[in-house]
C-alpha cells in the first residue's frame, strides 16, 4: 500500500516545467531510487513533496491525507523528513549542538517554557540529545566521543550521518535523501550504503526515496528505480530492466558512463 503518492505533480519556473506531470508512488518500507541527468527535476520533486516549493498542478498524498502545498513544518509533523544535497550543518557548532538544531520546533516547547520552565526544557533537551546520540552512534560509535568536536572538523561522511540522524529524529514515515553519497569516496560510499540498510533495521516501516548518481548504489540499495528526464518520469522498474530501457540509455546512462 502506498504511503506517499503524487498525481500529475508539476511546477514551472517561467517557461521551464522543472517537474512535469509526475505520477509517483512508494509503499510502506520500500526504498525507491530516483535518478536522472543534472537539472532533470529530482531535487525540485523532493522540494515540492517536502513543502519547500508549492506545486503548480497536481497533488501529494501521505497515506490517505492530501498534503499538497502544506508548509514544510506541517509536512514534517505528518511524517516526511529529508536531507539536502548540500550540507545544512552549522560548521562552527559541535556535533551535539547540530543534533539539537530543530528541537525547538519538533519537541513542542515554547519560548515561554524556555524562560519560565527551564527545568522542563532542560529535561526535554537532555532526553532528545541522548536519544539522538544513541541513534548517531548506531552509524558510527566513535561519534559519541566526538560529540563536542566542531562539525567542520569531522569527516564528510560523519556530517552526512548527523543530517540523517536529525531527519530520523522526526520519526518519519517517509525519508527523502538527496544524494547522500555526493562528495564521498568509494569506500565511504560503501559505508553509506550500509548506513541506509541500518536505517531500515531501526525503522522497518520507513519508506525511503534516495536520489543518486552512483550506479553501484542504485544497483544495490533500492528495490525500484524511477528515472526523470527534463522534469518527466521516463521509467520505473527494477535496475536490470532500466539498463535495457532505450529511453533511459539515451537520456542518462549513455551519457553517465
Ligand atoms: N527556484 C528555482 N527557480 C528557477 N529555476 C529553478 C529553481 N529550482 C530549480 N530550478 C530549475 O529546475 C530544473 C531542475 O532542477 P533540480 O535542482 O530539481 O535538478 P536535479 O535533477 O536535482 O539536478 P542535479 O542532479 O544537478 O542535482 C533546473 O533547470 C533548475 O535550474
Ligand atoms: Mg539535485
Amino acid at each position: 500500500m502506498a504511503i506517499l503518492k503524487t498525481a500529475g505533480l508539476s511546477i514551472n519556473f517561467g517557461e521551464l516545467w522543472a517537474v512535469n506531470k509526475v505520477d509517483f508512488e512508494i509503499d510502506y518500507s520500500q526504498i525507491v531510487g530516483l535518478i536522472g541527468p543534472n537539472g532533470s527535476g529530482k531535487t525540485t520533486f523532493l522540494n515540492i513533496v517536502s513543502g519547500i516549493y508549492g506545486a503548480t498542478q497536481g497533488s501529494v498524498h501521505l497515506a490517505e491525507e492530501e498534503i499538497t502545498n502544506l508548509r514544510p513544518f506541517e509536512i514534517y509533523q505528518r511524517g516526511i523528513s529529508r536531507t539536502y544535497q548540500s550540507s545544512r550543518l552549522c560548521w562552527d557548532l559541535s556535533v551535539a549542538d547540530n543534533l539539537l538544531v530543530g528541537t525547538y520546533t519538533s519537541q513542542g516547547y515554547s519560548l515561554f517554557d524556555a524562560i519560565f520552565k527551564p527545568k522542563k526544557v532542560n529535561n526535554i533537551i537532555y532526553d532528545y540529545l541522548q536519544e539522538s546520540l544513541d541513534l548517531l552512534s548506531y552509524f558510527n560509535p566513535d561519534l559519541i566521543d566526538k560529540r563536542y568536536v566542531l562539525a567542520k572538523n569531522i569527516p564528510h561522511i560523519d556530517r552526512r550521518r548527523i543530517e540523517i540522524t536529525r531527519a530520523m529524529m522526526g520519526k518519519p514515515k517517509v525519508l527523502l535523501l538527496d544524494e547522500p553519497t555526493a562528495g564521498l569516496n568509494d569506500e565511504e560510499t560503501m559505508e553509506m550504503m550500509d548506513d541506509i540498510r541500518k536505517i531500515k533495521e531501526k525503522m522497518q516501516d520507513i519508506a525511503i526515496i534516495i536520489i543518486e548518481h552512483d550506479m553501484k548504489v542504485m544497483e544495490e540499495v533500492p528495490e525500484r528505480i524511477v528515472v526523470f528526464n527534463a522534469g518527466a518520469k521516463i521509467f520505473e522498474g527494477v535496475y536490470d530492466e532500466m539498463l535495457q530501457d532505450k529511453g533511459v540509455v539515451d537520456a542518462y546512462i549513455g551519457g553517465a558512463q
